[in-house]
């Protein structure tokens, strides 16, 4: 079937049929909803400067925000950068790839600037989900894709949060529900020192164990302006209901008697009974897009969650908290 011709431009299963219509999309310069194993994507061809274009349109991205480019094998990564960041590539990409750590390396010259927004680097992840390796290796080119949520809000995790945030223009292929639930972690090597410029899905005891060099997280090092990634600065990850973050169990049954009103709270899986007289969900880096978009659905005003040990100590999941509540970013 030709895609000019293809009616449904909804949600997909994801059959050889239908990742062949999605590969014909991206070549035709458009552009596609994608499944991954941390957050679905929206992803047009790097070869398509109209593609990018689209992308940071219907997401209403900031233009100073770059893309992550997603590849199929080591030569396609290779191919984006230079031979330091080939180096790079080798010594994480052999381990982490593929899978949910994202590269950023000095750009090649063929590295279009309305992906790198005019940096001279570029960040490159090898996704391990397969149907959108399968779709970029139809397509035949390296896919430029953001999260496919519209800037600001949580990030999807299932192909019908697609829908709801682009609308119906936007052909999704569907993957299910993401393995992660969280996006990636962003990583740069500087010297021998290996920076965390975006917690995310590999934790730093994950680099730690793979890097013989230091482990430091960028922001907290006060090196933001040396290494920095561009899209930390936004507030993000925010569901419409308001997120009021508690540091103890009475801490958060204090606020749930201040927010009586369709209010619900998130706790980790060992305080779900002690809170089973209020509205609780469970509180995870998997589920946690998940509830704040389910949240919103049922018109919830306000989210109390429960941050304790174990959630502080998940960089990943504070970071996305902090966000959520507007204590980190500049809205
Ligand atoms: O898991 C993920 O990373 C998902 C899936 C779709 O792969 N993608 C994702 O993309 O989260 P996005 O655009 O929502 O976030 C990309 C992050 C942003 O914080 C951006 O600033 C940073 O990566 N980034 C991209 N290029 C960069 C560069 N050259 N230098 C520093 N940071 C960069
Ligand atoms: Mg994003």
């Amino acid at each position: 079937m030709r895609w000019e011709s293809y009616t449904c431009r909804m949600i997909n299963a994801p059959t050889g049929e239908n990742i062949a219509v999605a590969a014909g999309i991206l070549q035709a310069g458009g552009v596609v909803g994608v499944p991954t194993e941390t957050v679905y994507g929206l992803a047009g061809s790097i070869r398509h400067t109209g593609a990018i274009a689209e992308i940071f349109h219907r997401k209403g991205r900031p233009h100073d925000n770059p893309l992550i480019v997603h590849v199929a094998s080591m030569k396609q990564a290779c191919e984006l950068t230079t031979d330091l960041g080939r180096a790079a590539i080798d010594e994480l990409g052999n381990h982490f790839w593929p899978g949910p750590l994202t590269i950023v390396v000095p750009a090649s010259e063929g590295v279009p600037q309305a992906i790198t927004v005019g940096l001279d680097t570029v960040a490159i992840r090898m996704p391990s989900h397969p149907v959108f390796l399968e779709l970029i290796r139809t397509a035949g080119s390296p896919l430029a894709a953001p999260s496919a949520n519209v800037s600001g809000r949580p990030s999807p995790t299932r192909a019908e949060h697609v829908q709801e945030d682009l609308g119906d223009e936007v052909f999704i292929l569907d993957g299910g529900a993401c393995e992660h639930g969280i996006e990636s972690t962003v990583v740069q090597i500087i010297g021998d020192t290996l920076f965390i410029l975006r917690p995310g899905a590999i934790s730093q005891r994950q680099l730690e164990e793979q890097w013989s060099g230091n482990v430091l997280r960028a922001h907290e090092q006060g090196r933001e302006g040396i290494v920095r990634s561009p899209g930390v600065k936004y507030r993000h990850y925010s569901p419409s209901a308001s997120v009021v973050l508690s540091y103890s169990v009475d801490d958060a049954l204090s606020l749930l008697n201040q927010h009586r009103e369709v209010t619900i709270v998130l706790v980790p899986a060992i305080y779900v009974e002690q809170f089973s007289h209020h509205a609780v969900r469970l509180l995870s880096t998997v589920t946690l897009f998940d509830e704040f978009r389910r949240a919103d659905a049922l018109q919830t005003r306000t989210i109390v969650v429960l941050c304790d040990e174990s959630v502080l100590a998940n960089d990943a999941l504070i970071n996305r908290l902090r966000k959520a509540a507007g204590i980190d970013g500049k809205g």
